[in-house]
């Protein structure tokens, strides 16, 4: 194995502290109402075995220490490096670092994490720093001391903890510190703004069963999310954009990993199934906190290799969407034929849509026989909902305005992926020409003469021939 593989294996396995020093913050995430949902024992777990909270907490630590779970695809921050040699004196210590290939060691560092070895998950201060030669004076080493080999970082976490200073001061107010979209601002907005703790978002370029990308949280922070109040952030400098997404990242990992873990209790630990069950409580206490200790550690470390499995995915070439042609000249006969598919029994766009493109199609009138994801209750009003359970009109497709964008390419991923987490559905099995001619049909809608006219003068109907009946 290479020097830079066996590196990359130790890191996996474990976290490593940063500390905030900022008191401003709330001191705590919120847990989701699934995990408050768990009878108090499944939250909360016991001294040998942990529940939700702490497993969640472990990882991601919270807003005044957070924590970065080194195997997760998110940017923490910081220059990877292995301890060289240690020469301790009465001062303090020395510590010589040495590059991890590829790496460049920092101008200036303020801190040193050590992430294997006896010392992992342990911070010092660095209190003189000499970058040609990697050697950094130690404020103390620590206890139990590293040696040589051992992995570490230089200025560890600096990205999420910069992502969490703009976030607080640009987001956190519609999206809530947790992202949960709860902010003081979000029940004045509608819609309302995302809750990102289930990993998903609506305006993606990947494939619809891949998550969201980088390049397109980037995009949705640069150019806003236009008919709603999501602004723009054109303005940011493109590190700081950078830094928000990853703890953008960062928080929605937070959220799918813990509902990962409340998925595995819910079933038999919850306040309701607890009200269903047979045994004495006090059976069901000893049932649950065998689980928690023989089974939860497995399933834990399971959840979070699949999410750094998919979100890694996300990024690259295999998750985005490619038209296999290009887009088929913007021709009046190219949108009538959009329109003609739109119309058709198979994609049927117009059962939401509408005939004319309105956002006023039968199924807005229909009652959906689906239940609140949290609350478990049928929805007694008529229309779609999304997987956040809030009432999902579809668009008004006559107004012009597309809030994934409105490129043709961007239109080409609504309509090729769906938009995830909404009432519309992914049309991947469509031909890419067809979806280009409704693209270039639905493009048109704005500047219809007449409803239904296909974007173009109502054409003179053509003289019957002689004879004809
Ligand atoms: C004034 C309120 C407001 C502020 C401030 C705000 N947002 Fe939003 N944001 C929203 C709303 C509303 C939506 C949902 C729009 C929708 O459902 O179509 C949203 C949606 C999003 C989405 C989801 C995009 C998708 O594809 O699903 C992301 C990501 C996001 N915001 C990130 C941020 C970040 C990061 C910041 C700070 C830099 C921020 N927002 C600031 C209101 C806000
Ligand atoms: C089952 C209902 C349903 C069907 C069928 C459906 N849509 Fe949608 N559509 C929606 C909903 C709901 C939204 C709004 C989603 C959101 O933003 O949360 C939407 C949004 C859109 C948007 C707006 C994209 C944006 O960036 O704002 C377009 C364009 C669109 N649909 C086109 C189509 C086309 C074309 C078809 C047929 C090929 C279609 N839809 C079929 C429900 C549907």
């Amino acid at each position: 194995m290479s020097k830079a593989l066996r590196l990359r294996s130790l890191v996996l396995t474990s976290a490593l502290a940063l500390s905030a020093g900022c008191s401003d913050f709330d001191s705590a995430f919120v847990y989701s109402e699934r995990t408050t949902n768990l009878m108090p024992e499944a939250q909360d777990g016991f001294e040998d075995a942990p529940g939700v909270k702490r497993l969640v907490d472990d990882k991601f630590g919270n807003p005044q220490q957070l924590k970065a779970w080194l195997k997760l695809p998110v940017d923490f921050g910081g220059s990877s490096a292995t301890v060289g040699e240690i020469v301790a004196d009465a001062g303090g210590a020395k510590v010589k670092l040495v590059a991890v290939e590829g790496v460049t060691l920092p101008e200036s560092a303020k801190s040193l994490q050590f992430v294997s070895g006896a010392a992992a998950g342990q911070s010092v201060g660095i209190t003189a720093w000499d970058a040609k030669t990697g050697e950094a004076t130690l404020a103390s080493l620590p206890e139990a001391a590293p040696v040589a080999g051992d992995a570490c970082s230089v200025d560890g976490g600096e990205v999420l903890k910069q992502g969490r200073v703009l976030y607080m001061r640009h987001c956190s107010h519609c999206h809530g510190s947790s992202g949960d979209g709860n902010g003081p601002t979000a029940q004045y907005l509608n819609p309302r703004p995302r809750d990102y703790r289930n990993g998903v978002f609506k305006f993606t370029s990947t494939n619809d069963l891949s998550k969201v990308s980088r390049d397109d949280i980037t995009r949705v922070l640069k150019y806003g999310i236009p008919g709603t109040y999501m602004p723009s952030f054109l303005l940011m400098e493109d590190s700081e954009i950078h830094a928000i997404v990853e703890y953008v990242r960062f928080l929605s990992i937070r959220g799918e990993y813990e509902l990962k873990l409340v998925a595995e209790l819910t079933g038999d630990y919850s306040v309701k199934a607890l009200e269903s069950r047979q045994e004495k409580r006090s059976e069901i206490v000893d049932e649950l906190k065998k689980f928690l200790k023989e089974d939860m550690p497995g399933a834990a470390t399971g959840a979070g290799d699949e999410l750094a499995e998919q979100w890694t995915a996300a990024n690259t070439e295999e998750a985005r969407i490619i038209p296999s042609v290009p887009r088929v000249p913007d021709t009046e006969e190219s949108r009538r034929k959009g329109r003609e598919l739109y119309l058709s029994k198979t994609l049927n766009c117009a059962d939401c849509h509408g005939i004319d493109g309105a956002g006023n199609g039968p199924q807005t009138m229909a009652f959906e026989d689906k239940a609140h994801p949290i609350t478990g209750v049928k929805y007694s009003e008529p229309g779609l909902h999304d997987a956040w359970g809030n009432l999902n009109q579809p668009r008004n497709l006559q107004t012009g305005i597309f809030r994934g964008g409105r490129r043709p390419i961007d239109l080409f991923c609504r309509i090729h992926a769906g938009i995830k987490g909404s009432a519309m559905p992914s049309f991947k099995n469509t031909a890419h020409e067809d979806i280009w001619h409704i693209v270039n049909y639905v493009l048109s809608i704005q500047f219809e003469s007449e409803p239904g006219s296909a974007g173009v003068a109502a054409a003179a109907t053509p003289a019957p021939a002689a004879g004809a009946e």
